[in-house]
């Protein structure tokens, strides 16, 4: 039997003192019930949830960040035998990466068993943001530019505003490095959106997602979150 906070605090949701803080609120259930009680102890077996999130005590969860190589597919079984990011990231519990990253795109990508963080943060309304680094054909024009920043219609649908900053231009070799910011992640939406404005992604790297950057990993190197990151991440799921 253990104290409600710790067992709350040691799952990696928020630091302990926090989550003393939202049993006084009132958003613990353990078994169902609302717990405001401090000393409250719990096992192993007992359904723990905060802020409507359910936390398995029973599962050690684990969250990684790995800087992904291109030539690695980010699904977690590829139908052609090609290397996955599974392969790289080595771990006994089944974990999947959190959204999809092409297997020509380098850079961020979280990977966790915690599927209940993980659906949070693909889905819209989280409203994470991700940062990619493309070059691109061809030298941005400002109306292109205008374009992508208001959203740009793809299949019907139209994007949400992006922050877009050209970082630079080659016009010899007529190519231009462009960075881009978005909050969703439909599939190839970065080179759809450059497509949509008549430019073809020739690189791509995603820089950037909410707090992480892989700027102390090299390409194919995966480190482990540790437990501040992963409160951070619950805490941008769970702002309303
Ligand atoms: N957008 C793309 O087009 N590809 C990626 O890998 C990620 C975002």
């Amino acid at each position: 039997m253990e104290r409600l906070q710790k067992v709350i605090a040691n799952l990696g949701y928020c630091s302990r003192r926090h989550a003393e803080e939202l049993i006084k609120e009132g958003k613990v259930l353990v078994n169902g019930q609302v717990i405001t009680e401090l000393g409250t102890k719990v096992k192993s077996s007992d359904s723990i949830s905060v802020e409507g999130n359910i936390l398995d005590n029973n599962k050690n969860y684990e969250y990684y960040l790995l800087n992904k190589p291109r030539g690695v597919v980010t699904t977690t079984n590829d139908e052609f035998g090609r290397k996955t990011v599974l392969d790289l990231v080595i771990s006994s519990n089944r974990i999947y990466p959190v959204g999809r990253l092409d297997y020509d795109t380098t850079g961020v990508l979280l990977l966790t068993n915690d599927g209940n963080l993980a659906n949070k943060l693909m889905h819209p309304s989280s409203n994470i943001e991700k940062t990619y680094i493309a070059k691109i054909e061809g030298v941005m024009n400002p109306t292109s530019i205008m374009k992508l920043k208001k959203g740009v219609v793809i299949d019907g649908y139209k994007t949400r505003p992006a922050k877009v900053k050209v970082k630079s231009i080659d016009k010899k070799i007529n190519k231009s490095i462009v960075q881009i910011t978005i909050t969703e992640g439909k599939n190839h939406q970065v080179k759809n959106m450059f497509e949509a404005v008549g430019h073809k992604v020739l690189k791509l790297k995603r820089e950037k997602y909410a707090i992480f950057d892989v700027k102390d990993l090299k390409v194919g190197e995966y480190r482990k979150l540790t437990f501040k990151e992963v409160a951070i991440l619950y805490s941008l799921v769970n702002k309303k």
